[in-house]
């Protein structure tokens, strides 16, 4: 039987500027072209679960105006709208996007109906059982994230937890997790590890193998365009960049994420589901937009 992918996550109107150079505070300078795109982390990584063939049920919030009218119909042309409700008297999310001529991005998030989940949005998880799998990212209220993996541990769910925007994570938290999932600048931030050499990938296998051994779960670090590496049960699991032509870079931690849990959900092992997870994500850089660039299951394999 396929296992449930339940994802409780954020909802943003992505509004694109393509850009030479991101500004400096105090410089003005004239961008290429305003996009609108479907966005928010919880969306995003729910679209790329579903268009690769996972089992998803996605539970979301957007506000009473134009864009969460927008976002609900676009989740709708995916099967993704069930779950999404319409908060009233307050705006949905929305994240202002730099993409720079080398792919490169600077994002910065304003909340609206992404902050008003509260204890009842976790009743979903009530249907789960043992080996189906959540997936939460830090774009919701920080506590229901908390109290979703406490709820999803006492089911025997398996838990990914994607750490971004970056937190330090309550240990107590990091215990519960089976799977996190972390970029270079969430790594320092989450555990409290500053000035790591991200160069130096023995150095990372032995960083990544003290959290795994402390706290007993699977870490895996994205690498951006040198892959990644994880860890998991003392095995070091490490998979180079792919060499793709890199249009925008937004979204494809989001797409990695997706992936990762489609194929974990379906029985394959972490080895196997982080092979296809780096294909995907190599994939969803290539165009503009996060989820509207992402893969489908065909263009991966
Ligand atoms: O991870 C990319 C996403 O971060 C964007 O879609 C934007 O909405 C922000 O949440």
């Amino acid at each position: 039987m396929e296992n449930k992918i339940v994802i409780i996550g954020s909802i943003n109107q992505d509004v694109v500027i393509q850009i030479d150079k991101i500004p400096r505070p105090g410089e003005t300078l004239f961008g290429k072209t305003l996009s609108y795109f479907p966005g928010g982390k919880g969306a995003n990584q729910a679209v790329a679960s579903k268009i690769l063939g996972g089992n998803v049920i996605f539970v979301g919030k957007v506000g009473d105006d134009l864009f969460g009218s927008n976002m609900k119909e676009y989740l709708a042309t995916v099967g993704l709208s069930n779950r999404v409700q319409t908060e009233a008297g307050v705006s949905t999310g929305a994240a202002v996007i730099y993409v720079d001529k080398q792919g490169e991005n600077a994002i910065s998030v304003i909340s609206g109906a992404n902050s008003m989940f509260n204890e009842n949005d976790l009743s979903i998880l009530d249907e789960l059982i043992p080996d189906d799998v959540i997936l939460l990212q830090n774009e919701i209220n920080l506590q229901i994230i908390f109290d979703a993996i406490k709820k999803a541990k006492s089911k025997g769910v398996k838990i990914f937890y994607n750490p971004a925007p970056a937190i330090k994570i309550p240990e107590e938290t990091i215990t519960l997790c089976d799977y996190i999932i972390v970029n270079e600048h969430e790594l320092e931030v989450c555990f409290n590890l500053p000035d790591i050499d991200f160069k130096n990938i023995n150095g990372l296998a032995t960083i990544l193998s003290n959290l795994s051994r402390k706290y007993k779960f699977s870490p895996i670090l994205t690498l951006g365009a040198d892959g990644y590496i994880a860890v998991q049960d003392n095995k070091v699991y490490r998979g180079e960049g792919l060499k793709v032509c890199v249009i925008d870079t937004t979204g494809a931690g989001d797409c990695f994420c997706g992936a990762l849990v489609t194929f974990a959900s379906k029985g394959y092992d972490l080895q196997e589901s982080l092979l296809f997870a780096n294909k995907a994500a190599a994939l969803s850089v290539t165009k503009l937009g996060a989820s509207s660039s992402f893969p489908k299951f065909d263009d991966v394999k």
